[in-house]
């Protein structure tokens, strides 16, 4: 069986998965005449991004025009607006591909920017052997992360994902160039070192020796994302981790990622999560190992130092 008591599906190799999570990993072994013998077919694209790279077999992308066969060691990825429509290829009597589903962290925008894409999804083809090795075996770290259900699983596989997505980076050869910009590193990092400030645009302008207009296009150039939006996130995620691994009040650690509104807090955080605060730090596997609480530190910082 693979729903659940409300009759939800609970197999990602089968349709009517919900894939409403942060990331899940497998690998499809589709034979000819098996069960996993259609199609996917998501023309409306997903909410999240998919890497998928094949292990055996062939498998055909798109239909028309716009078709091309996978093979091993041939990696795909689908941003959220890119139509899914593959299956086994026709010649092929069987396609097994592992494949990684995820919401990416704001700050690795630069690593799904792939440069060769057809219909918007990206396409990367490592040919030595040894580099093919290494991938599938972090794809399969991945999933196996990912499973053990240990308490920080889903954060060490969104590690091992990062690691991924940064060796597809360097596997492409084009990209051997034009790094980022430091003034835009340097302002990513003057904003994560003042996440509970206030720290305005023109603030972090004057910071990097930009005008306020110039900072906020490169930003959305080198990033891909706008510069508050991504502020946002690193404020989401190091509140998912405080609200995990401390038992501060909520406010406490609303306040120590940027919000002095409690209310407003818990509206941006069920907007980026999906559930409110408190429902998150009750469904997060495990409790607290030890209950350590940030109260009586002003910034993450000073809470940081307190807990040394
Ligand atoms: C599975 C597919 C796989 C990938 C995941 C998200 O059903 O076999 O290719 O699309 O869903």
């Amino acid at each position: 069986m693979h729903l659940d008591d409300n009759g939800q599906q609970l197999d990602p190799l089968l349709p009517g998965y919900s894939f409403n999570v942060y990331l899940v990993a497998g690998m499809t072994p589709i034979i000819e005449n098996g069960p996993l013998d259609f199609f996917i077919d998501r023309n409306k694209g997903m909410s999240g991004f998919i890497i998928n790279m094949t292990v055996k077999g062939q498998g055909k992308v798109f239909d028309g025009e716009e078709a091309f066969i996978t093979e091993p060691g041939d990696l795909l990825l689908f941003p959220p607006d890119a139509v899914h429509y593959y299956g086994r290829a026709p010649q092929s009597a069987n396609w097994y591909h592992r494949w990684v589903y995820f919401r990416p962290r704001a700050y690795w925008a630069n690593w799904l920017k792939w440069r060769h894409q057809v219909n918007k999804v990206g396409r990367l083809t490592l040919s030595d052997k040894a580099v093919i090795n290494e991938f599938d075996d972090l794809f399969q770290q991945i999933e196996q992360t990912h499973k053990a259900g240990r308490r920080s699983s889903e954060d060490l596989a969104i590690n091992l994902l990062e690691r991924l997505l940064i060796r597809c980076f360097e596997e492409t050869p084009e990209n051997r160039s034009k790094p980022i910009d430091l003034r835009i590193e340097e302002a990513c990092q003057y904003l994560s070192r003042n996440l509970a400030e206030e720290v305005n645009l023109d603030d972090v302008a004057r910071h990097v020796c930009l005008s306020p207009s110039r900072l906020a296009h490169l930003f959305r150039e080198q990033m891909g994302v706008n510069i508050l939006r991504w502020r946002e996130d690193q404020r989401i995620i190091l509140a998912k981790h405080l609200l995990q691994s401390t038992c501060s009040p909520i406010a406490k650690v609303a306040g120590l990622v940027g919000y002095d509104d409690q209310m407003y807090f818990s509206r941006v955080f069920r907007k980026r999560v999906g559930t409110s605060p408190s429902i998150f730090r009750k469904t997060s596997e495990g409790s607290p190992v030890q209950c350590v609480d940030a109260v009586g530190a002003d910034s993450f910082a000073d809470f940081l130092g307190s807990q040394n």
